[in-house]
């Protein structure tokens, strides 16, 4: 059996984890995992603290801590946190044993001996004052590529472009502000270069990935990769194994990654059979799934695959889901500001399942999302409780008070209840294996607001007068749907799960459809209770005012506003543009397209001739809006096909910041056809 390898990206231990890292890569991944061992699949979830680099040194710096003092702190709150929301890694590490650093070396090493690593000379910032060399974090300025004043010297916040300090704009040092001055120095350099095309085709045979993903990396290939400095003048982190680098570290974007190596060795070991790990690591076959945030991309997508292949003997990342970022109502989370929601707010306010629920609702898997607690309450009190909740809890409690507990006998699946339940399993299974958890998650509410219908349809409450037999196959279908909810539902709602299980007096929850509940369960019911209670809006108000009350009011400047544009796309020439032929057209006619929620077809006259337009812009516009408008079209794009319409061209419209679109008209009326130039 294909063994699936899950990592999630290794928290830095400087602090702890706050809903914008959970929905970003651990809830994800627990997620998949749990779906995964539920299928009976061999999965393990390794993941650890990156317990190096300066993101550790300066928190250590701020605090008057040593940094070993700072990593072994925050390991042992970060673990916690996890433990709290349920989130299971089969081991969960870190980069400060020396283990690792006796992987990260050897790995050095080898690529070096293969000739991928070279030494070189260069000038680097060095501020006269703290009498240090600036690397990474410890200088800021402006990026160059998208102008951010607050961009570090490692990577840029805003566009997510690697850095190096020296490309910096108007350096700064970091601890004291000094500007600083150039000093010669020597480093070792990854020749990511040399991998260039192996990358391009690698990534062109992940035309399933995420766009966000793989146009990304695409996009930074063109661009032209460059050889990467993978040492730092610095005394934490693993030594650079050579006898003439004393007193450098390597970065610690070269030596985290290859913790999730030495995670799995450590695991391997610990569980008494050391070369388990091999398994994973060293199968070509082994599906190997990296959860991240979108911030992670880069290193994720091509530098870690490029460190993989000159390496030569590990299998390379097959699934790369990275997810966009979780806002806090409406703006961005901010450690130094202190503006975040912590794990520990929600697990010490509600059971981990909920939180677990509210969050995997909103995962911004495809832009996105904010967490807000007053819609945190509204979706858990509709769907969780009065939704999910209150069917198995109606159904259950039904049977305690009018069957004495005992569970009527299914004698046959009623086929309605059957196909309802088949098309269930047969979507989250589809959406579960291609990363789409909200909508996973959606689906499985729809079964359980089905098994509400089905209960009011069918009144039990009445027929248990009138007709007792009837009143018994309702309830042995609800309790079919009941269980069948239990196993979806188990990767997001763990402890629900197992209640449920309990109450059914089933020995385990198992994917099968299951014919007969009863064959497996217990004649009686057992201990049901309630399984959530509603969030007052008490509790709601209490969370804001919590979040409100201990955020510094004043943003720091680099804190404003994120820039959410996307960089400019590498530069064309001007025959690349003539060759766009865009015209004014007038809109004649429009009608929704059936079954769509976005999609609008236009009919377009263009001057020259009059076309048909499929465009996605009904979530803004509605069809009678745009009759009459003028806009422009990019008339010569080949014709294709959408939702089975010939769609001969396409119309040009603005992104508004949530990427819906925003049309565009002409200054004044002008005949269609005229050329846009
Ligand atoms: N510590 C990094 C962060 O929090 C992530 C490291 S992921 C790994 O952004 F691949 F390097 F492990
Ligand atoms: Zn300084």
């Amino acid at each position: 059996m294909a063994k699936i390898l899950v990592t999630s990206a290794l928290p830095y231990a400087n602090g702890p984890s706050h809903l914008g890292h959970i929905a970003g890569a651990y809830l994800p991944a627990d997620l998949y995992t749990r779906y995964q061992r539920l299928r009976g699949r061999d999965v393990i979830h390794i993941c650890g603290t990156d317990e190096h680099g300066v993101a550790i040194t300066i928190r250590a710096d701020q605090e008057g801590k040593s940094p070993k003092e700072i990593v072994d702190f925050y390991h042992e709150v970060i673990k916690h946190g996890f433990d709290a929301l349920g989130i299971d890694f089969t081991h969960f590490s870190r980069t400060s044993i020396p283990l690792h650093h006796k992987v990260a070396s050897d790995f050095f090493l080898r690529i070096y001996e293969k000739g991928y690593i070279v030494r070189k000379d260069l000038e680097q910032l060095y501020c006269p004052k703290c009498q240090r060399f600036l690397p990474d974090r410890y200088v800021v300025g402006t990026c160059p590529y998208c102008g951010y004043p607050g961009a570090r010297g490692d990577q840029c916040e805003k566009c997510g472009r690697w850095l190096e300090p020296t490309q910096l704009v108007e350096p700064r040092c970091a601890i004291c502000g000094t500007t600083p001055e150039l000093r010669p120095t020597f480093h070792y350099y990854f020749r990511l270069s040399a991998f260039s095309d192996a990358l391009r085709d690698w990534l062109a045979s992940k035309t399933h990935w995420k766009d966000n993903v793989r146009r990304l990396a695409l996009q930074w290939i063109e661009e032209g990769l460059r050889d990467r400095p993978i040492t730092r003048d610095l005394e934490w982190g693993v030594k650079v194994p050579l006898p003439e680098a004393q007193g450098k570290v390597l970065y610690v974007w070269f030596d985290a990654p290859i913790g999730y190596i030495s995670a799995t060795i450590e695991w391997a070991q610990k569980i008494g059979q050391p070369d388990r790990w091999r398994d994973y690591w060293l199968d070509p076959e082994t599906k190997l799934v990296h959860f991240i945030g979108k911030d992670n991309i880069v290193f994720h997508a091509l530098i870690w695959p490029a460190m993989l292949m000159a390496h030569g003997d590990y299998v390379l990342p097959t699934e790369i889901p990275a997810n966009e970022f979780l806002n806090l109502m409406g703006d961005k989370f901010s450690t130094s500001r202190n503006y975040a929601v912590w794990v520990e707010d929600m697990t010490s306010r509600f059971p981990r399942d909920v939180v677990r629920f509210g969050i995997a609702m909103i995962l911004p898997e495809t832009k996105d999302s904010d967490f807000d607690p007053r819609e945190f309450q509204r979706m858990v009190n509709t769907e969780l409780v009065n939704n999910f909740g209150n069917f198995v809890h109606r159904t259950l409690s039904f049977i305690e008070r009018y069957m004495g507990g005992e569970r009527p006998k299914l004698e046959a699946v009623d086929p309605e209840v059957r196909a309802q339940v088949d098309a269930a399993y047969r979507d989250v299974e589809t959406f579960m294996e291609s990363f789409e958890f909200r909508k996973a998650l959606r689906r499985i509410l729809a079964l359980s607001d089905f098994g509400n219908t089905y209960f009011d349809r069918n009144e039990p409450w009445a027929t248990r007068k009138t007709d007792p037999k009837k009143t018994q196959r309702t309830l042995a279908q609800c309790v079919y749907m009941v269980r069948a909810l239990a196993v979806l539902m188990a990767p997001f709602l763990p402890d629900s799960a197992e209640k449920i299980r309990g109450f059914l007096g089933l020995p385990s929850l198992t994917w099968d459809l299951g014919q007969s509940p009863q064959d497996v369960g217990s004649d009686r019911l057992q201990n049901v209770e309630v399984l959530y209670r509603k969030i007052t809006d008490e509790e709601t108000e209490g969370l804001i005012s919590l979040i409100r009350g201990r955020a510094q009011k004043t943003p720091e400047k680099e804190e404003e506003k994120p820039m959410t544009q996307e960089p400019i796309k590498p530069e064309i020439s001007y025959e690349d543009f003539a060759k766009l032929d865009i015209r004014i057209g007038t809109i004649v006619a429009a009608e929704p397209v059936e079954g769509t929620d976005k999609l609008i077809k236009l009919t377009v006259d263009l001057g020259v001739k009059t076309v048909t337009l499929v465009a996605g812009i009904k979530e803004k516009y509605s069809a009678e809006d745009v009759v009459g408008k003028q806009v422009p079209v990019l008339a010569n794009l080949k014709p294709r096909k959408i939702r089975g319409i010939l769609s001969e061209g396409m119309i040009l419209a603005a992104n508004d910041p949530e990427g819906y679109p925003i049309l565009l008209h002409p200054d004044k009326e002008t005949p269609p056809g005229s050329r846009v130039t």
